[in-house]
């Protein structure tokens, strides 16, 4: 997509994907945390208008949106941080968040910055503030890639309890990959030098392994995020527009990322495109079958001891949901005898040891 210049600009269907998984999430998240903490952050630091000019919502509507549905039950505060740097923009978006009806504890403040002021900004706050620092969700939504340096990345990474979805503009970033005067920009993305190597790659698909795997390694071994998973936006010439990547330290709000990614692509869990359906989900699904994880599972820890408890942080690392396994999957494995359980109690009860033969 080419970078429009206009305060709003036309919503493309993997746009509408992108934002019914964040709705998704955060309708699942924000009752979990909002349960256990006093204060909540969501910090939308790329935050746009706020609208599109084909009627759709914004992101950081969407994000408040969200939270007003779930009042009832949301008794924390909580701090909606929108930056954006185009004056019209933020200006656009200081109007539509004016507009909504909030009560108190839902606190969404627009400011006029950039991404670099707003992280700049909240780490000093963290740094300063006696009290313990708030579960943080922080949506990077960049049109480019030269604004996102991995550094900064690590520093959520770092907090106890956050998080952040992050859009790795692929199509852009494979495009000025050759280019000499983008090199420092490529070096402050990946937080290494290995990427140098792609270029020389011809093939398409390689280089798009790559630059996905090179990336995802980084968000685990660079900024230190003990979950990782990506999510690929296909655009209408049938090239990969973008990835979403979540990075998390907590197996929970990585089984509700993925709850959210397979709600969107039932099939594969991890790809939307344009040229399949217009930000609509797909109704009829070859969702993977309980034989097909089971397979799957069994081909993973074949010889393997590990308690419930380490499987279920080994499922966070994989591909599938924690859903179903315990009901369906792990009974299967028992029926078909490729798998022993020691039992402290009925089913799989925390302590369970499992022997996968
Ligand atoms: C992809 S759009 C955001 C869309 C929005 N998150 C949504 O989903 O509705 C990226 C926005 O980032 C803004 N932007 C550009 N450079 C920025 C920077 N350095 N820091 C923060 N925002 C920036 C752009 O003006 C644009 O509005």
């Amino acid at each position: 997509m080419t970078q429009p210049t206009t305060s709003i600009w036309a919503a493309e269907p993997h746009t509408i994907a992108k934002h019914a998984i964040l709705t998704r999430y955060l309708q699942a998240w924000l009752p979990i945390l909002g349960a256990s903490h006093k204060r909540m952050v969501y910090l939308d630091a790329f935050a746009g208008p706020g609208e599109y000019s084909t009627g759709e919502l914004g992101s950081p509507v969407i994000a408040v949106q969200t939270a007003l549905k779930h009042t009832a039950k949301l008794k924390a505060e909580l701090w909606f941080v929108f930056y954006e740097p185009d004056e019209r923009r933020c200006q656009y978006l200081q109007e539509v968040i004016a507009r909504m009806e909030v009560p108190k504890h839902i606190k969404p403040r627009v400011r006029c910055g950039t991404f670099a002021l707003a992280a700049d900004r909240f780490f000093k706050w963290v740094q300063s503030s006696n009290e313990r620092t708030p579960p943080t969700f922080a949506f990077i939504d960049p049109f480019g890639y030269s604004q996102i340096p991995m550094d900064l990345i690590a520093r959520f990474a770092k907090l106890k309890r956050s998080e952040v979805l992050i859009n790795f503009m692929y199509e852009e970033i494979n495009r000025f990959l050759s280019k000499p005067d983008q090199k420092k920009h490529f070096d402050g993305l990946f937080g290494c030098r290995e990427w140098r190597d792609v270029p020389d790659l011809k093939d398409p698909r390689e280089r798009n392994e790559l630059l996905h795997d090179l990336y995802m390694r980084q968000l685990r071994c660079y900024a230190g995020f003990r979950f990782v998973r990506s999510f690929e936006m296909i655009n209408a010439g049938n090239h990969t527009d973008y990835y979403l990547f979540y990075g998390s330290n907590s197996a929970k709000g990585m089984e509700v990322m993925k709850n959210a990614m397979w709600w969107q692509d039932p099939e594969r869990g991890c790809q939307f495109s344009d040229l399949d359906q217009s930000g609509q989900r797909k109704l009829f699904s070859e969702a993977p079958t309980p034989e097909d994880i089971a397979r799957e599972l069994h081909a993973s820890l074949t010889g393997r001891t590990l308690s419930i408890e380490d499987l279920e942080l080994f499922i966070a690392d994989c591909h599938f949901r924690w859903a179903g396994i315990k009901k369906d999957v792990l009974p299967l494995l028992e029926r078909k005898k490729l798998l022993n359980v020691e039992r402290t109690g009925r089913g799989y009860v925390n302590g369970t040891i499992l022997h996968f033969s």
